[in-house]
């Protein structure tokens, strides 16, 4: 496997104390892993910490190879780790082409590009990025993310607040998006069974420790092994 993102022995928190140990995740190119867990495991803080908003407490990141030495969250990013946060952070205010505009300040994808994995977006260009739907922004958020044509992309509950027609689309959009661009994905989704159907794999996360990682298949074959590891239990 390619791999893209290689994160060994993460430790992640908040002032100084760990939420989350020793977690270990690689991800290849055009892969899609899962991860997922219980509300307060730690999945956001994994995130933020890969994406260096918050420091790292532990651990070694490396991108493609090349260590990531914490720093600035818009150095990381523009080495190629891009997070969309759960809140989305579009500019609401601002039409959907500005937020892509602004996005693409610094070159990247072209718009007509990131359009044609979102054909849906192209008859709201002009809507201000607030008066979209629910599902329309999380397609502006990920939209805006792939402008910067990253190597890999943070993706924290895309499907929050949206209906299950609207996530599953959405999920199989990014299924193709991965596949298509070998952009790798760290998805975390509270969507457990969608999320097994577009992932290549998964990891649990409970009480910041890792109790479950297999193939999506696998995971998706044996629910109650899924229910156990979101209890806490260690498995394998
Ligand atoms: N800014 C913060 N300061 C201190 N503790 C925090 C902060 N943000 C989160 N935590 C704590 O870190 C732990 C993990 O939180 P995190 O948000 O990473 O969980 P999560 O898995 O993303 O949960 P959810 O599914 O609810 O989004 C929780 O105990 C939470 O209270
Ligand atoms: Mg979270």
């Amino acid at each position: 496997m390619n791999t893209v993102l290689d994160c060994r022995g993460l430790d992640a928190g908040y002032a100084g104390h760990s939420v989350v140990r020793d977690f270990d995740l690689d991800v290849g190119a055009g892969e899609v892993v899962a991860l997922l867990g219980p509300n307060g495991a730690g999945k956001t803080t994994v995130l933020l910490s890969l994406a260096g908003l918050i420091p790292r407490l532990g651990g070694e990141v490396s991108l493609l190879g090349r260590a990531l030495h914490g720093g600035r969250p818009t150095t990381v990013s523009r080495l190629g780790m891009v997070l969309v946060p759960d809140d989305r952070a579009l500019f609401t205010t601002l039409t959907s082409l500005e937020n892509l505009q602004l996005a693409r300040r610094r070159g990247g994808m072209d718009i007509q590009e990131v359009l044609t994995h979102f054909p849906a977006l192209r008859e709201r260009l002009d809507v201000k990025a607030g008066m979209l739907s629910g599902g329309e922004q999380q397609m502006l958020a990920v939209g805006r993310a792939l402008i910067q044509r990253p190597k890999v992309l943070l993706l924290d509950e895309m499907s929050m607040g949206l209906a299950p027609t609207v996530v599953e689309s959405l999920l199989r959009g990014l299924r193709r998006i991965a596949t298509e661009s070998g952009v790798a994905v760290v998805l975390v989704e509270q969507h457990v069974t969608l999320s097994l159907e577009v992932a290549d794999r998964a990891v649990v996360l409970t009480h910041g420790a890792v109790t479950l990682r297999g193939t999506a298949a696998e995971l998706a074959a044996d629910p109650n092994l899924l229910r156990r590891s979101y209890l806490g239990a260690q498995h394998g």
